[in-house]
């Protein structure tokens, strides 16, 4: 197996056992605020050390980019994670939430991996090797249109200058298909798409390491991931629409009308 992947997934189960050692104990969980509704705790800070500690030691010219240690290192691979996805959810002992591990090179991620500690899955992708779950092939849902859809989302909680244009979408998303899911990490709503659970997702003012895993994982399950203009910029502007070919055009189209010039930027 491809050694970049190996190393991550090794880091993201080291994690996994962070995050679970200290799951029945949450209420005891030393947590800060960051910004209004953003939070970060000694579990998030523990696995997100753990993580680097297994990347660094192998990989020592390797840069990184972690969300509660920022940015270190000159290399032109570049490490993205998310030691913690779905802190929410995990604060208050809700049971979905990940840990996102992804390699990229001058701009082209290589390897992703997205686990789930809890139902021990853990999603992995490779740049032309595909997506898998545990050891199963994986592959979006081969669903034609948005009719029948069920769709992922994030709200946005924490930045609310969208939430207008959300809710427009919201509604038109809501009344085109069979519904709408929040589960709250986006990492694992985008290994979800890939493993065709759900049909699509799209969220709005996303981090780097949000979604860097979780978009490998549905490109190399045969979807497709843009931003909401349409155009691979995704990294700059943090907003996604994932899906397969079709269902994502349908969610582009659905979606232009509540386009702000800000939004399509
Ligand atoms: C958050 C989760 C959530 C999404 C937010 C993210 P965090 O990450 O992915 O699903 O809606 O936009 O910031 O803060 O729990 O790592
Ligand atoms: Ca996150
Ligand atoms: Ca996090």
């Amino acid at each position: 197996m491809n050694p970049t992947l190996n190393i991550a997934i090794r880091a993201a189960r080291a994690a996994g056992r962070v995050l679970l050692r200290y799951f029945d104990r949450v209420d005891r969980i030393q947590v800060q605020t960051k910004s209004r509704n953003d939070f970060v705790s000694e579990v998030d800070q523990s696995a997100e050390a753990v993580i680097i500690q297994e990347l660094r030691s192998r990989f020592p010219a390797h840069s990184i980019l972690a969300e509660e240690s920022g940015a270190q290192g000159h290399g032109d691979f570049q490490w993205i994670i998310d030691p913690l996805d779905g802190t929410t959810n995990y604060l208050h002992g809700f049971p979905q939430f990940s840990v996102s591990i992804a390699l990229r090179h001058r701009g082209q991620l290589e390897c992703g991996v997205v686990y789930d500690p809890l139902r021990e899955e853990m999603f992995t992708a490779a740049r032309g090797d595909g997506a898998q779950l545990n050891d199963r092939r994986l592959r979006v849902a081969a669903r034609p249109s948005l009719e029948g859809a069920l769709i992922g989302t994030g709200f946005p909680f924490r930045d609310q200058r969208h939430i207008d244009a959300y809710l427009g979408m919201f509604k038109a998303m809501t009344l085109a298909t069979a519904g709408l899911r929040r589960p709250g990490s986006a990492a694992l709503d985008l290994a979800y798409v890939a493993a065709g659970r759900t049909d699509g997702f799209w969220e709005l003012g996303l981090s780097p390491w949000d979604f860097a895993a979780g978009a490998l994982l549905v490109t190399e399950a045969g979807g497709t991931v843009t931003d909401l203009a349409g155009d691979s910029r995704y990294f700059d502007t943090g907003n996604l629409v994932a899906g397969n070919i079709k269902v994502h055009r349908e969610m582009l189209d659905l979606l232009r009308p509540f386009l702000s010039e800000k939004l399509a930027a």
